[in-house]
């Protein structure tokens, strides 16, 4: 067993570590560095927490076991688990730490040491933690399992708009405080188990209601808001444990999830509350009568063949190439690193251009072409390559849907309307890589396909690209 102090330092020392992590995570260049700061500092903060004084001699067999159950099943699903399925491993993970906020709470609540423990002012406030721990918990734990199934597909990606359901949200916020305030004021453990109970069941239905209402495109907003209210689900752990570190890591991880979701909202131009509250779009969430798709487009697709589309590349002087969630599923990170690599050797202008929300998940995209070696000073923003697709010869989107939709822009009744897109139309010629003629995550028929200057190479994004790499270099 380490002494208090000894524990004190290391938990400073985690924490240092942390706080480098986020700030590597920041920047492609460091973010590996980044990863093994948190690691580091994870490392040391489970040493100093399990050999610390709050662990008996009599707990630690049972630490030590369930940190051996929980590895074997973290490292089988570290193995099994593929980079498309990433969103709801980590929409899963979530739901771990709420539920561990649910647990820690309801464990505080039933133990009658704690509360002998301490006077009567610091119990008021132990029961505020443990009444918004458990709050926070129980929303983050629903919500986020919601948010998993939406992600793999197992749940529809439409919106479910109840009918008043702010009203129904004000209801549940009402009763949970009111209850809130009996529990803090109970004389009688009956009450203050009643209290715990209805707030707990209406903080689950909240969460899973919070996520139904949230539909297609909005749903990266959710998904980095659930990483925020994760963080803050750790950090009232960590008050209901006395837990120093806990508290602060809650805390980072609580606050960058939060500018995460203003950045996703800045992007997707989208208010954060009216996601929030009103589920779908930006009207505060009223549905449409066409949800599915707004108007329809009309027009001829023309497809193109792999060697057409290795001749125009060809002849092209600047190229851009974006990415999109079809790249990640077929894995053509490599294929498209080696045709950027051929264009390159014949003096074409390579880029890439990215969305941020392109995807399933906050920067998926940098995260392939970083794993195929792509070098990062040819990988733009949308912001800062938007204004240069009127210069492009041949703008390639390579399993991309939403983010290259012009009915974010032209359809005022589009369910994506006022989603910044990439305009790729703008280009000489644009050249759309995927399977079908389905739609993207958002459910929403897509107008590019049907302009004049834009090509459809139908097939999976690896197979096509491996052709046109194959003719590129006959
Ligand atoms: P999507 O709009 O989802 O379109 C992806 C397209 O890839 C599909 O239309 C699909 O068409 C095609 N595709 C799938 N498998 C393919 C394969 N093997 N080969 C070739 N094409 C394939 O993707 P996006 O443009 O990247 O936009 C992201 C969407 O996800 C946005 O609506 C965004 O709001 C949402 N979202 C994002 C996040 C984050 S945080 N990034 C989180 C949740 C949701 P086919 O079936 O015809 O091939």
């Amino acid at each position: 067993m380490i002494s208090t102090s000894l524990a004190t330092v290391a938990y400073l020392g985690a924490t240092i570590l942390f706080i480098l992590c986020l700030g590597g995570l920041s920047n492609q260049e460091t973010s590996r560095r980044g990863n093994a700061y948190g690691m580091l500092g994870m490392a040391i903060a489970v040493l100093a927490t399990v050999f610390g004084t709050q662990v008996t001699s009599a707990g630690l067999p049972w630490i030590l076991g369930a940190m051996a159950v929980g590895a074997v099943v973290g490292v089988y699903a570290a193995r099994v688990v593929q980079m498309t399925q990433m969103p709801e491993l980590v929409a899963l993970m979530h739901s771990l730490v709420g539920l561990a906020a649910v647990l820690v709470g309801y464990a505080n609540f039933v133990d009658p040491a704690v509360a002998a423990m301490l006077t009567p002012a610091e119990n008021t406030i132990h029961e505020i933690e443990m009444y918004v721990g458990v709050l926070i918990g129980a929303v983050t734990f629903s919500g986020s399992l919601v948010a998993f199934g939406k992600l793999s597909g197992k749940i529809g990606g439409k919106p479910l708009l109840l009918p008043a359901r702010h009203w129904i949200n004000l209801v549940g916020l009402i009763v949970v405080v009111y209850f809130g305030v009996r529990f803090v004021t109970a004389h009688d453990a009956s009450m203050a188990t009643t209290a715990m109970i209805v707030m707990t069941v209406i903080a689950l239905l909240f969460g899973i209601h919070m996520v139904m209402a949230i539909g297609g495109a909005d749903m990266p907003v959710v998904v980095s808001m659930l990483n925020s209210y994760s963080g803050w689900a750790a950090a009232a752990t960590g008050f209901m444990l006395n837990n120093d570190l806990l508290i602060v890591v809650g805390a980072l991880v609580g606050s960058s999830g939060a500018i995460l979701s203003y950045i996703m909202c800045t992007a997707m131009n989208r208010r954060f509350l009216a996601v929030i509250a009103g589920g779908f779009g930006s009207d505060g969430g009223a549905p449409k009568p066409a949800a599915a798709g707004g108007a329809q487009p009309a027009g001829e697709v023309t497809p193109i063949s792999a060697t057409e589309t290795a001749e125009l590349l060809k002849d092209a002087k600047s190229v851009v190439i974006v990415p999109g969630y079809g790249m990640a599923v077929a894995q053509a990170q490599h294929t498209v690193f080696e045709i950027t690599k051929a264009l390159r050797e014949r003096g074409v202008n390579v880029r890439f251009a990215i969305h941020p929300v392109a995807g399933r998940m906050p920067g998926h995209m940098n995260v392939l072409l970083a794993e195929a070696k792509v070098p990062y000073d040819i990988v733009f923003e949308m912001d800062e390559i938007n204004d240069d697709f009127p210069d492009t010869d041949v703008a390639m989107v390579i399993g991309a849907n939403d983010i290259v939709n012009p009915a974010a822009q032209d359809d005022p009744t589009s369910p994506i309307a006022g989603m910044p897109v990439l305009e790729v139309w703008k280009a000489k010629n644009s050249i759309v890589m995927k399977r079908s003629m389905a739609s993207g995550y958002a459910g929403v028929d897509n107008p590019l396909f049907y302009k004049e200057n834009n090509r459809m190479l139908f097939g999976d994004a690896k197979k096509m690209l491996d052709e046109v790499l194959a003719a590129l270099k006959a």
